[in-house]
């Protein structure tokens, strides 16, 4: 039997943009940050391997431009595909990744 845990509606990640969400734990939770491009969804941790801050300036409002996920606490650039810093304080480390499945107009957690 499957245990998916479902994230949220497709839907509410802008398509060309993000949003983040919140995974309930027992140690507590963590946030992260879905991006959307057509019916792929990428997900990483919301944590800055520069300075461990979150990267969206408002809760689940992100910096996003060329094709780049910016961390609004100094500005480092992200490769929205890989996670990969490639311009900022932290540049050559990288966001951690979290597969998500896209199914029946949701994302969720495998
Ligand atoms: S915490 Fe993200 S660039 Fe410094």
């Amino acid at each position: 039997m499957s245990v998916s845990k479902t994230l949220c509606k497709l839907e509410e990640v802008p398509d060309g943009g993000a949003t983040a969400v919140q995974v309930d734990s027992s140690s507590g939770g963590f946030s992260l940050i879905l991006l959307r491009r057509g019916e792929r969804v990428f997900a990483y941790h919301n944590e800055c391997p520069h300075a461990g801050r979150r990267l969206d300036w408002a809760p689940g409002r992100f910096l996003i431009e060329a094709g780049s996920l910016i961390c609004a606490a100094h500005g480092a650039m992200f490769s929205i595909e890989s996670g990969r810093c490639h311009a900022g304080p932290c540049l050559g480390a990288g966001l951690v990744a979290v597969r998500v499945d896209v199914a029946d107009g949701e994302v969720r957690l495998p």
